[in-house]
């Protein structure tokens, strides 16, 4: 772009949303991202308290879940028989066609954004506005893939043949935005698709599908699965007519699969252990509100989440930021999301096994900053934690432990900081707070990870404006990123029609 005068911006009206972003930047690249909901308004306030007095005893998705249950191999067989023969008809409708039915499930997810927040909340336990942006991301899938499915109909010179059928397997984190994102791009690039939500989350993933089913997706084309035995999930996966597996989840659940199928086409997004680095030369005061914002949001429980905070030099030796890091943190109103004032919600299950000694016990070096307390009988529900002390190599700097727990660490130099947030195996994201040039400079050249950050939080990533995927053990296959320009060319195949020069 010469200039932001040339870009032809579309303003959205301060009515009922609000752009996630300033106005000015809202059209990138002739996309537009869907404004969340501004809470600021009385109309959206009134809204969002009926939308959560529905969540404690909300039955949505319970009988789409029912409906979808697979106990045995022949049933499994069957959904088989169903979507193999459906996607010729898919594919046959061409980018164009696919499109607009793409089009169309953007607008039917809008409609049922508040269901889908009522289901998220009661379900996985999201507030209100991290399930508010989860619905806006999804609606942002579906109108970025219709646009790169339209794209797929004239690559010049190169044909594109879609896979017959891809399954998706999704994390219970992101219950709607990230079923809806795999979904949506194996539907947009053609082909038939078999989704086993996680069984944390099977009601929000039931309640996305049924908004696709409505806008026009054919069901034999979008075949929605409960197993009621593991030995199925092998089976399907294992199944040879499966062209391509797209999995969200932990880096072992990725080799699982592909010890089941050693040759199997996987597009996976896995685990991570994310850092910020915070130099002298940072805005502290916006440092902090990123660390927490990061670190506490859905209570940790994002692989993108910010797990270590790395010090650097005088920022290291002064005890200026984490007095100011513990002041916010102890602020965040910890409770279950049908409270409309909560700002951190419950785990997803009560803490057990590596998150409970994540919660609860140090390493050699390390202190509590701020103890997590266990605030309810349930076990789900902990305020925030925070250690300082984190020793390099040990289990908390290299684990993920997918909660509310911060670790801080200290280091003399901003070389010493990088070899830190680059020791871990993983590398999805990674933060860094400076306004040096030459530090960012630096940063940049060696940071090991597949999403960075600069002076902002470390997650939630933008579709088409911060494309999604990771570096290292924080991906397994083909290495592209979601909401991206190329995510698509990945699930299907390619051939040459004419000669190269
Ligand atoms: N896309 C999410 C984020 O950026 C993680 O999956 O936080």
């Amino acid at each position: 772009l010469a200039s932001l005068a040339d870009v032809d911006v579309e303003v959205p009206a301060p009515n009922r949303r609000q752009s996630r972003l300033a106005a000015h930047t809202a059209f990138v690249g002739g996309f537009a991202n869907t404004p969340d909901t501004d809470p600021a308004l009385p109309a959206n306030r009134a809204w969002g308290a009926k939308v959560l007095g529905a969540v404690e005893k909300s039955p949505l998705g319970l009988d789409i879940v029912a409906a979808a249950a697979v106990t045995n191999e022949k049933q499994l067989d069957a959904v088989f028989a169903r979507v193999l023969p459906a996607a010729k008809g898919w594919a046959a409708l061409g980018g164009k066609g696919r499109a607009a039915i793409l089009r169309r499930a953007a607008d039917v997810l809008e409609e049922t954004r508040g269901n889908l927040i009522e289901v998220m909340a009661a379900e996985a336990g999201k507030t209100i506005a991290e399930g508010d942006v989860e619905v806006s991301e999804a609606i942002d899938f579906a109108r970025y893939y219709a646009q790169l499915a339209e794209e797929l109909d004239t690559v010049d010179g190169a044909k594109y043949t879609p896979s017959t059928l891809i399954v998706v397997t999704p994390p219970w984190n992101f219950p709607v935005a990230i079923p809806a994102g795999s979904t949506l791009a194996a539907l947009a690039s053609g082909a038939s698709v078999i989704i086993k939500p996680a069984k944390q989350a099977q009601r929000s993933g039931a309640v996305m599908v049924d908004a696709l089913w409505r806008a026009g997706v054919p069901r034999d084309v979008l075949a929605l699965v409960d197993l009621k035995e593991r030995s199925l999930g092998e089976k399907m996966v294992s199944h040879r007519q499966v062209d391509r597996v797209i999995l969200t989840g932990g880096y072992e659940t990725a080799e699982l699969f592909r010890s089941w199928r050693p040759e199997l086409n996987i597009l996976a997004e896995t685990s991570g252990k994310n850092a910020i680095i915070v130099t002298p030369s940072a805005d502290l005061d916006l440092a902090v509100a990123d660390v927490v914002k990061s670190a506490f949001g859905h209570a940790g429980q994002k692989c993108s989440a910010a797990s270590l905070v790395i010090l650097v030099g005088s920022v290291a030796r002064s005890e200026r930021f984490e007095k100011q890091l513990v002041d916010a943190a102890t602020t965040l109103r910890v409770g279950y999301p049908s409270d409309p004032t909560t700002q951190m919600g419950p785990i997803i299950e009560a803490a057990n096994g590596k998150l409970k000694r994540g919660l609860t016990e140090l390493e050699p070096g390390e202190r509590w900053l701020l103890k997590p307390e266990q605030l309810d009988e349930t076990g789900r529900l902990w305020s925030p934690g925070i250690r300082t002390g984190v020793a390099a190599g040990s289990d908390f700097h290299l684990t993920e432990f997918f909660g509310p727990i911060l670790g801080i660490m200290r280091a003399a130099t901003l070389g010493e900081a990088i070899r830190l947030q680059n020791q871990v195996d993983y590398g999805l994201t990674a933060g860094l707070h400076s306004l040096d040039p030459n530090e960012l400079a630096t940063w940049l050249a060696k940071v090991e990870a597949g999403n960075l950050y600069v002076n902002r939080g470390i997650t939630g990533a933008i579709v088409r404006r911060q494309p999604f995927g990771g570096w290292k053990r924080s991906v397994v296959g083909a290495s592209t990123k979601a909401g991206g320009p190329n995510y698509l060319v990945h699930l299907g195949s390619w051939s040459r029609t004419k000669a190269t020069v």
